[in-house]
């Protein structure tokens, strides 16, 4: 399969799927317990039904959005994801790269494998630095520095990871950083020979944001002990809200997905904040976050910029949620597959096609702007 064949995310997928070892596609892949708020994450956008204006003068549409203080020139961002070295040598690079193209905004993770500092430089787009918190307040008071130096616009503080989620494919392949996998998952990683020599041949794996804090690099640190042991479960609102004051700028949580919570960010300061699952990685069975949209807008949507992510697949998914009031839309393994598959280019095409479908589907519901879009363009089944 090559990269112009990949017309959408299903293409993209199973081009990463032929091209990655499988413990490494299905880490993507994969989600917690049964994978059903996974398989609800897209199945909620099928749940509504677009009732479209006609005549209305769409010539050219404005698909631009202006969300925690940065304008974006199309209302979707590339998430913060781990790892990315793993799924192309060129991991963040060609995510800050591309995203930098489209004039959209990307996160860089904790366990990112590029420095916060390079992927600045790379990018033109707004980054956002995802952070976890740990035991250690000097060590988050640093961090934060750190990403302030280099030029970071927005902090955003994952919530929802205060402990792993139960990834059953992972442990069935031994997927672990350091790789510790069993017998099965060694032949899979022999079934893909290409993969493993360009692993081998460029730079090395390691996590930049964790270096000088953690040892990972030797191995004597696996992620699941930096989970465990420097990642703190007792954290509450009164830390969260030092860090916002410390920061003192764009600050999201992200993993919000209660009224009551959302109404305890503004609270404390906070910009915005993302109602997220985790991609159905973390608490299976919770609900997606397009259902839950609507009620968390009404209650705190005029105080602090909403964003949701979770399956989005398409254009018309995108519409949906900024229908409802999200200012912008996260994309995980939309970009995912496509950096597995082709690395920057198959980033770009991917987000090329978004920016197509978006653009197709405002001019077929008739809204120039993402401002016209309304909730009464959606029907609930
Ligand atoms: C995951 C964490 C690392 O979902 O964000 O794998």
């Amino acid at each position: 399969m090559r990269l112009n064949q990949c017309q959408n995310f299903h293409d993209f997928r199973r081009m990463a799927h032929q091209r990655l070892p499988g413990p490494i596609f299905n880490y993507i892949d994969g989600a917690a317990d049964d994978e059903t708020t996974y398989r609800r994450n897209t199945d909620a956008f099928e749940a509504c039904d677009l009732v479209p204006d006609v005549l209305r003068g769409v010539a050219q549409v404005d698909m631009s959005v202006t969300v925690m203080g940065q304008k974006l020139a199309m209302p979707v961002y590339c998430s913060p994801t781990a790892l990315q070295r793993l799924f192309h040598h060129d991991g963040e690079r060609a995510v800050a790269a591309a995203a930098g193209k489209f004039g959209t905004m990307f996160g860089v993770s904790s366990l990112g494998t590029v420095s916060l500092e390079e992927a600045r430089k790379i990018s033109g787009g707004p980054q956002v630095y995802q952070f976890y918190f740990h035991k250690d307040r000097g060590l988050n008071r640093d961090m934060m520095a750190r990403a302030k130096a280099a030029g970071v616009q927005v902090m955003m503080l994952t919530v929802d990871s205060i402990t792993g989620g139960n990834r059953e494919r992972d442990k069935r392949t031994g997927f672990a950083i350091p790789f510790r996998l069993n017998l099965a998952g060694i032949a899979q990683f022999a079934a893909k020979p290409a993969w493993a020599l360009n692993y081998v041949t460029h730079e090395r794996f390691r996590l930049p944001q964790l270096d000088g804090h953690v040892d990972m690099g030797g191995g004597a640190m696996s992620i699941s002990r930096y989970f465990t042991e420097m990642l703190d479960p007792a954290m509450t609102w009164d830390d969260v809200a030092d860090m916002v004051r410390q920061w003192g700028g764009q600050f999201c949580l992200k993993g919000v997905m209660s009224v009551e919570d959302a109404k305890r960010a503004v609270d404390i300061g906070c910009t915005g904040i993302v109602l997220s699952n985790h991609g159905g990685r973390q608490l299976d069975g919770s609900r997606s976050a397009f259902d839950q949209l609507a009620e968390i807008v009404d209650a705190v949507g005029d105080r602090i910029d909403v964003m949701m992510d979770g399956g989005v697949q398409r254009g018309t998914h995108v519409l949906k949620a900024l229908a409802l009031g999200a200012k912008a839309v996260g994309l995980g393994r939309y970009y995912l597959f496509p950096l597995g598959a082709a690395g920057q280019p198959g980033v770009e095409r991917a987000l090329d096609l978004m920016r197509i479908e978006i653009e197709r589907a405002m001019k077929l519901m008739g809204c120039r702007t993402v401002a016209d879009l309304q909730r009464r363009h959606l029907r609930f089944r």
